[in-house]
């Protein structure tokens, strides 16, 4: 695939209003959260451990990265992974998201503007489109992009070298990835929900980032309650502490955790109220499923995409919802949390 530049002036510049270089505002607070080097970060240890071993591999050698793909749900840091590779390889990180990359030239712009050995962060990859896509292939094998000049019959086709750089592609959904893509990723690793005593290391750490007296059982609170991810657990832990500090002397005891909580309607099992509106639709609509997952998003007016990436995940991993061919359903555990007798027809009753 070539680019045609032959309609306008094309500017390279233009690529610097692609690149997400600054922190918003809200990302500030996370951002200070964030660990910055493989050691401090906890949790993933397998994909971890592999990384690791990629990293020293490649500078012992004097070579960039090989391509990293990242996936997993949302909030488990795969952007935190990027900025840490390129910390751990010495490389400056450039960030930007498969949606704001419009027309293939925007991603000529973005790759010949590369410098030696930066990493290219591309989130949410699987939402790039295709023509865009075929501009990473040759980009990625063998640094090079084809571009159109002119029209007619004097065009001409030229093709232009890149500095060596590390794509890192992270995406909620591999599965949406096509096979040229995801092959050229030489390095794939998954990430996985986290545990409550991983999680407990994370509150703790970030209970000491922002100087707040936090006891072991008021991190495992917090911990077992933040289904599987650290972006949900520091916004309860933040949550917590307003509810500590207003309500009691400031420390985060498992009492003050559990207050907290039971206000944000956030259950035992770290449940919340869409979680459960989820759970209780299928049960008192369709008898406990099995049901499409887009007549369930019909139903709780949830976009689908949500469904599957933000809710189904914790609700599978906990053992609350089954995927099956015909469709989701609802566990005897399900029915038992929420406090609702199986009835007679139902699908768990033979
Ligand atoms: N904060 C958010 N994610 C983290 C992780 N995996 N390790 C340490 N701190 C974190």
């Amino acid at each position: 695939m070539s680019i045609d530049f032959s309609d306008n002036n094309f500017e390279f510049t233009e690529s610097t209003q692609l690149m997400n270089t600054s922190a918003t505002a809200e990302d500030d607070g996370e951002y200070s959260l964030r660990p910055r080097t493989l050691t401090e970060y906890i949790g993933q240890e397998k994909a971890k451990g592999n990384l690791d071993v990629y990293i020293q591999g490649a500078k012992k050698r004097n070579e960039p990265l090989d391509h990293v793909l990242l996936h997993g749900p949302p909030g488990l840091g795969k952007t935190t992974l990027a900025a840490i590779i390129a910390a751990e390889m010495g490389s400056a990180l450039r960030k930007t998201s498969g949606p704001a990359i419009e027309k293939p030239r925007d991603l000529a712009a973005l790759l010949t503007n590369l410098n030696e050995n930066d990493i290219l962060f591309i989130d949410e990859i699987h939402r790039m489109n295709r023509a865009v896509e075929e501009i990473l292939y040759p980009a990625m094998e063998d640094r090079q992009i084809d571009i159109i000049i002119g029209q007619g019959p004097s065009a001409s086709s030229i093709t232009l070298e890149l500095k060596s750089f590390t794509l890192v592609g992270a995406t909620t959904r591999s599965g949406q990835l096509s096979s040229p893509l995801r092959d050229r990723f030489g390095i794939d690793l998954k990430l996985e929900l986290y545990t409550p005593e991983e999680l407990q290391k994370i509150v703790t750490r970030s209970a000491a980032i922002l100087n707040v007296e936090i006891e072991p059982d008021g991190a495992y609170e917090i911990a077992s309650r933040s289904r599987g991810t650290p972006r949900i657990a520091n916004r309860l832990l933040r949550r917590v502490r307003d509810f500590a500090q207003v309500f009691g002397n400031g420390v985060i005891t498992r009492e003050a955790a559990d207050h907290a909580l039971q206000r944000l309607e956030i259950d035992g099992s770290g449940l919340d109220a869409i979680d459960r509106r989820l759970l209780k639709s299928i049960i008192e609509n369709y008898n406990g499923g099995p049901v499409g997952l887009e007549t369930i998003a019909a139903t709780i007016n949830e976009e689908p995409v949500t469904i599957e990436d933000v809710y189904e995940p914790y609700l599978m991993q906990q053992g609350f919802l089954t995927r099956t061919p015909r469709g989701r359903c609802v566990t005897p555990k399900a029915y038992r949390h929420l406090g609702i007798d199986i009835i007679q027809d139902s699908l768990f009753d033979n």
